[in-house]
């Protein structure tokens, strides 16, 4: 028998006995849900993790990806991860820093130099550490996943940083991104994924940070036309797991998701930088483009100097600096 037992309970169920029931006792399901479309970043890597565990369980694991938060949202889905209701979620790093303050190391403006420095941070063993330091209840953190670099849109030109005064930008909820926007004067709102269509046509805020494909899937550049290439910081994701379903499967199972989790994390780097390439040409036919010049740049940074002194000296920040080398 390929698996001892149905670990799954809201799914069990008690027949009588009957060979060809057998698959139906051994099934395991596992939901994914996340806030992106399907041809993203992390909506592609869900999809290859489900299937990588699909191919090595001969069908026995069914995985099953919900992408634009149809089952549950920013707001919503951690929850849900904890009560089992889904079994694993991959939120940004930016809106899991309130939970795990360590974490916000990875939010710090021009911490990444490029997108080898990022991939031989998250593949090591510090970045293991770092994602240990989680104590979230019911969740295990299992890997760091990276979108890309983030890029300003905006309703008007962003060509110097003091185009930011007094502008509404939207951010994910995290303490560093809202204090970097309140050191170039503008305003931070902090908006959920689902809901930063709607609010850029409503106008509430006039400027965002996000990566190519997150721009280009969501089609926001039709109310935010100009594009300003920055790679000022990293999207990062955390891909989490409910610990109680987790800790409670055979080990021949664990095995399988550990292993096609690690394998997903080595495929999706060089899939990520592809897909942000292919959005930056469709935005190219689209939107404005521009690119922050090397003094804005250097401005940028010394105004984030509060955030760089605050974090100089943490362990995290030393450590992802001696990756850069
Ligand atoms: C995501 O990539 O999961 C969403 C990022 C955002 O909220 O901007």
């Amino acid at each position: 028998m390929f698996f001892g037992f149905l670990l799954w309970p809201s799914t069990t169920q008690t027949l009588p006995y009957d060979d060809e029931q057998q698959a139906l006792d051994e099934q395991i399901t596992i939901k994914i849900s996340h806030v992106v479309a399907q041809n993203t970043p992390k909506g592609l890597a869900a999809q290859h993790f489900a299937n990588l565990v699909e191919q090595k369980s001969n069908g026995h694991i069914d995985v099953q990806v919900f992408a634009n938060a149809v089952l549950y949202n920013d707001e919503t889905e951690l929850a849900a991860l904890q009560h089992n209701d889904v079994q694993m979620i991959m939120p940004t790093v930016s809106k899991m820093t309130t939970e795990v303050p360590a974490w916000a190391v990875l939010d710090i403006p021009y911490l990444f130099h490029d997108a080898q420095h990022v991939e031989r941070f998250f593949t090591s063993e510090e970045a293991q550490q770092l994602l240990a330091m989680s104590s979230v209840d019911n969740v295990i953190p299992r890997a760091f996943w990276a979108n890309g670099f983030k890029h300003f849109l905006s309703e008007l030109p962003i060509t110097k940083i003091d185009d930011f005064q007094q502008q509404y930008v939207r951010i994910m909820d995290s303490h560093i991104l809202k204090e970097q926007f309140t050191l170039l004067d503008a305003t931070p709102i902090t908006l959920a994924f689902q809901d930063i269509f709607s609010n850029a046509k409503a106008q509430t805020y006039t400027i965002q940070e996000n990566t190519f494909s997150n721009i280009a899937s969501k089609n926001i550049d039709g109310f935010q036309p100009y594009v300003t290439v920055s790679a000022h910081g990293l999207l990062s994701y955390v891909v989490l797991i409910n610990e109680d379903f987790y800790t409670q499967l055979p080990p021949d199972v664990q095995q399988i998701i550990d292993e096609a989790l690690h394998e997903t994390t080595a495929w999706h780097f060089a899939q990520s930088a592809q897909l942000n390439k292919q959005a930056y040409a469709t935005l190219q036919q689209r939107a404005e483009i521009s690119t922050l010049s090397d003094i804005e740049k250097r401005r940028f940074q010394q105004r984030m100097a509060p955030i760089y002194e605050a974090y100089a000296n943490t362990h995290y920040k030393q450590i992802i600096d001696t990756f850069a080398q």
